[in-house]
């Protein structure tokens, strides 16, 4: 007997375009006349999505106020005032584009808005957030995180500390899936994202939680990562190449809020902790370091994603893997940016109990002494 759980997923609404739709799908929650925050990546304040965003909005009848006034990996601080905002101009629905940071903060805005208690107290399910929440609509403009399909949302403590907020509090509503969004990104955050993206569903599809209704997501997501990345990567105006690459990113996304990832998001939230490093750098490298490990216990899980990847099995997944890495300009050795960095101090971060649920996902069981072996190995390969 199986148990198969797939969680609620937003309404999407997708296609060239379809950011025009944002003040339309936005009013039918609020009601006319209702406040919007408009939660607004600051890299794209060069761009026109900002105004066309807020048209839409004013357009439905809407008041917007913008906040950019955030970094990337968001401060506990930063959604904090972001809350202020919305609760001083009595805000119905937070709008929230950008990458991973923007959708995070205005999907924790949303969830905390309605009480006044600060985003800190909600951290690892420690409150219930409050009954009443805002509106949340969530814009992507990278094709990686999966921010916009996920209960979660990670912020930074004062004391640097990276805590997640989770539940159904922190979910979007609405997802608009518009490529033509993505295609101002550069080829270095293409790559870097969609790697990303192509981890998070390698990983659900291959982890302990991985099942038949779960890798329906996973493996299409497989699927149109490792057949849009090189091409979007290529030529960021191949509109057809960054559509697949969204879908593939949002799919995922949704796999990971079934299932969560594992041991390459270990290694790769465990490097980030000791040096600057992008996410999905990071765990692109912690899946080179330790597939052929994983692929020694394979039950068929990574037999099966490796045909997603258009593979003739599992044994060939490692290698195309790191092709594929390399081949999208994602630098694998860190001897410049981790000299001075041993293997120990690397797996004692690995250790720590803030990764230990990454740990846990992973189908074969991982000894302290492997944690060594994957940070020699991911110190080290060249
Ligand atoms: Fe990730």
């Amino acid at each position: 007997m199986s148990r198969w759980d797939l969680a609620m997923s937003p309404h999407v609404t997708g296609g060239a375009g379809a950011r025009q739709a944002v003040g339309a799908l936005t009013a039918a929650r609020t009601g006319p006349g209702a406040e919007v925050l408009l939660v607004a990546d600051p890299g794209l304040a060069a761009t026109p999505l900002i105004g066309e965003v807020t048209a839409s909005l004013a357009a439905a009848g809407l008041g917007v106020t913008v906040f950019s006034d955030f970094t990337g990996d968001p401060t506990a601080a930063q959604v904090d005032a972001a809350a202020d905002m919305a609760r001083r101009t009595e805000a119905r629905a937070v709008v929230a584009i950008g990458g991973g940071s923007a959708l995070d903060l205005g999907k924790a805005v949303g969830a905390i808005a309605g009480d006044t208690a600060p985003a800190v107290a909600y951290q690892l399910c420690e409150r219930d957030f409050p009954a009443a929440t805002l509106a949340r609509i969530c814009i992507p403009t990278t094709s990686g995180t999966g921010s916009e399909a996920t209960r979660t949302a990670i912020v930074t403590r004062a004391d640097k500390a990276k805590v997640w907020l989770w539940g159904d509090a922190i979910k979007a509503h609405e997802i608009i899936l518009d490529p033509e969004t993505t295609l101002s990104l550069p080829a270095h955050l293409t790559a870097q994202t969609g790697i990303d993206a192509l981890v998070h569903a390698l990983e659900a599809a291959t982890n302990g939680n991985a099942n038949a209704a779960n890798n329906l997501y996973a493996h299409e997501a497989i699927r149109l990562a490792s057949r849009n990345l090189e091409a979007a990567v290529a030529d960021g105006s191949d509109l057809a190449a960054r559509d697949g690459l969204q879908r593939s990113a949002w799919l995922a996304g949704i796999a990971i809020d079934n299932g969560g990832t594992a041991v390459a998001h270990t290694i790769g939230h465990a490097l980030a902790s000791l040096r600057p490093l992008h996410h999905g750098r990071s765990v692109a490298l912690g899946m080179i370091a330790t597939l052929a490990w994983n692929l020694a216990d394979d039950d068929g899980r990574f037999d099966a994603a490796a045909r997603a990847m258009g593979l003739a099995g599992a044994h060939e997944l490692p290698e195309a893997f790191e092709r594929l890495t390399r081949a999208v300009g994602i630098k694998v050795s860190l001897a410049d940016e981790f000299a001075g960095v041993t293997p120990d101090a690397l797996a004692a971060q690995m250790a720590r109990p803030e990764n230990a649920a990454m740990r846990l996902s992973n189908r074969r069981r991982i000894e302290d002494g492997d944690l060594l072996v994957f940070a020699e190995r991911v110190l080290t390969q060249a």
